[in-house]
């Protein structure tokens, strides 16, 4: 039998299982928790009451990586001075941030983190987090993922790291710009233009040709790039891009 746990329980609980993320500041804040750690602590509890916007078909696994990612959104919402927030979720199962708030959530296998920062009216944020992919993972990231310019910098030795490095880029990128597209981008149609392993960072761009190209500007994607796994973060707020918008919505008919 399940028992029911209250939120100011959990959050009690949880105390001692929030990681804050380097770039946690004033004006952004970065938390994750471990999902074998919080399955662990929610051992026999229900959880489809923790959450108002917790999916109530999905089976425990998918509520339980849902509700990570929220907690995770929510308690670096109140790092930044929003309290009590809950993060929503539109009919595409976007996340709806408070007013005057952006920010992003990823889950992986073992991990759930989101990204929150004040939002200055420019670009969104965009966080994504991978295990680093092997077998037939990698085949299909390989295949359908990286463009024949990116094969060229994966060096043999570290390239399933390399490969999964670009594919979470896309992930990365993709949220922090997917409010202002007006379909979803094919993996191919981005491309990394620029790759500084030493800073750990790249830049991806939309491909030449690409309905986008020349209206959305080359990106930087920030990397921490680990034994087993990738996190990936776009931060637009600090691109002068806002003028993409108009072009973009100039180039679709919008
Ligand atoms: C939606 C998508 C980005 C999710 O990425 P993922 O690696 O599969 O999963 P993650 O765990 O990292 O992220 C899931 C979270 O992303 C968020 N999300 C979903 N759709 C989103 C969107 N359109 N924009 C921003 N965030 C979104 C949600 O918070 C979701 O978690 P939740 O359902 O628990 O709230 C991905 O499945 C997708 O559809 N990508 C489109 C194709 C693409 O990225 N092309 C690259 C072109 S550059």
């Amino acid at each position: 039998m399940m028992n029911k746990l209250t939120m100011p329980a959990l959050m009690a609980a949880l105390s001692t299982l929030w990681e804050d993320l380097p770039g946690t500041g004033r004006e952004v804040a970065r938390c994750s928790v471990s999902l074998p750690a919080l399955d662990a602590l929610l051992h026999g509890v229900s959880l489809a009451d923790l959450h108002p916007m917790m999916p109530a078909r999905a089976i425990r696994a998918r509520q339980l990586s849902f509700l990570a990612g929220r907690l995770c959104a929510e308690q670096a919402l109140s790092r930044l001075g929003c309290v009590a927030a809950n993060v929503g979720r539109n009919a595409d199962g976007v996340p709806l941030w408070p007013e005057g708030f952006v920010g992003s959530i990823s889950h992986s296998p073992t991990l759930a983190a989101a990204m929150v920062g004040r939002s200055n009216g420019a670009g969104g944020i965009g966080l994504d987090c991978e295990n680093i992919a092997t077998g037939e993972r990698l085949e299909s990231i390989l295949a359908l993922c990286c463009t024949a310019a990116e094969r060229v910098l994966l060096q043999p030795e570290i390239y399933p790291a390399l490969a999964t490095l670009i594919f979470s880029a896309k992930e990365a990128g993709y949220k922090a710009i997917a409010h202002w597209l007006s379909r979803i981008p094919d993996f191919t149609e981005f491309e990394v233009c620029r790759f500084a392993p030493g800073a750990n960072r790249l830049w991806l761009a939309p491909v030449a040709g690409n309905e986008w190209h020349g209206c959305i500007a080359p990106f930087a994607v920030d990397f921490v790039l680990g034994p087993d796994s990738v996190q990936t973060i776009v931060d637009l707020r600090a691109c002068r891009q806002r003028w993409a918008t108009d072009q973009i919505a100039d180039a679709i008919g919008g």
